[in-house]
């Protein structure tokens, strides 16, 4: 990666959000009723208060081309005028075809090209870095990224150290031309192939093809890691925006809102602590939707719009970690 800002002198901006959350809530109290876990241990550890749940036979194509089409709905946009669809998804429909070809179907978006972008919890994120590199090569006028998650379908309901944390829902955003000056400003990525095995689902894949013995020893579902995930969090959360603080001349004063991954509020209150940022200038909405992976940064930030906390011209940070482990963080002159 590059030491200093893109040169490329136009930019995307993020121009509509949306999102979308399924009618079900799960809360603390219901997964008492079946785990060894209770309302307090839940809360006091993780902030979440209740999440919501695909009904039966939703996906997470459904859920994702719903949210696209509430931000079609919010920017008067026509079936036509989508250029490209990009899904950041654990939980596709099915291995192949991506959920992007799925959605674009759902919505018949007749222009509309796309794929799939496996980064999980940071999926969003990088999501929004391609499709932005799209619309400033002035290739694309419209680029719609989605970040969908049907977490439950991969969850293990008898593991209450999982099976508390994540819920489902999906978000989208529209990435335009941006005015001058605003904007996606500049971003900054890293994985590290070396954490895989803290947050990951081991079969399913070429690895582990799906067998009778593989779904004996429920490997279908996610496994974590809790600990290390939680100290990679922070760490890199807090260094990712460290880094586009400096590159850019900026203090953690200057940011109006800074919207995180949403995993955990003590990640989120850790992050808040380290950067020297009041918690009011964190998003959260970690207590009524726990962590909905690819999900958490459009529903925060649908959030943070829709309640009039960012207004034109303030300087919005986007940071998140997730499963890879990847992690990294995107600075934005809201427009
Ligand atoms: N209810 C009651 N007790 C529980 C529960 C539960 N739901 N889950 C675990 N416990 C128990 C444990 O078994 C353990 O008991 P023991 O001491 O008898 O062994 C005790 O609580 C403490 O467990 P820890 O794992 O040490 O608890 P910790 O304070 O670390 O919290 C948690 C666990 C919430 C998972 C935390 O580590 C965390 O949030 N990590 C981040 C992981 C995360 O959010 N991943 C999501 C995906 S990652 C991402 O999005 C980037």
């Amino acid at each position: 990666m590059l030491d200093q800002p893109p040169a490329t002198p136009a930019r995307a901006a993020i121009t509509a959000v949306s999102s979308y959350v399924p009618e079900r809530v799960l809360t603390n109290a219901d997964l008492s009723q079946r785990l060894d876990t209770s309302d307090e241990w839940i809360f006091t550890r993780t902030g979440i208060r209740e999440r919501r749940i695909g009904a039966p036979g939703e996906t997470t194509s459904m859920m994702g081309a719903e949210a696209v089409r509430r931000l079609m709905g919010r920017r008067g946009l026509g079936a036509d005028e989508v250029d490209a669809i990009i899904v950041a998804t654990v939980t596709p429909d099915m291995l192949f075809p991506a959920t992007a070809c799925l959605i674009q179907d759902q919505l018949t978006l007749s222009r509309a090209w796309g794929f799939d972008l496996s980064a999980a919890c940071s999926g969003f994120l990088y999501g929004l870095t391609v499709g932005a590199q799209l619309v400033a090569s002035g290739s694309h006028e419209r680029v719609v990224v989605v970040g969908a998650d049907l977490m439950s379908s991969i969850i293990d309901p008898l593991d209450r150290t999982t099976a508390v944390l994540f819920g489902d829902g999906a978000g989208a955003a529209l990435l335009e031309r941006a005015e001058s000056g605003y904007g996606i400003l500049d971003f900054h990525h890293r994985v590290d192939g070396s954490g895989r095995n803290d947050l990951m689902m081991p079969a399913g894949g070429s690895l582990l093809p799906p067998s009778m013995a593989t779904v004996a020893a429920r490997q279908h579902f996610l496994k974590q890691n809790g600990r290390a995930v939680f100290k990679f969090a922070v760490t890199n959360m807090v260094e990712s925006v460290q880094v586009l603080l400096e590159r850019n001349g900026l203090a953690a004063s200057d940011l109006a809102m800074v919207i995180p991954h949403q995993a955990n509020q003590r990640i989120l209150d850790a992050t808040a602590q380290r950067l020297g940022l009041p918690c009011e200038r964190v998003a959260t909405v970690l207590a009524a939707y726990g962590n909905t992976t690819g999900a958490t940064l459009p529903l925060a930030l649908d959030d943070v719009v829709r309640n009039g906390r960012i207004a034109r011209g303030d300087l919005v940070m986007f940071t998140a970690v997730g499963a890879g482990l990847t992690s990294g963080a995107t600075l934005v002159r809201w427009q």
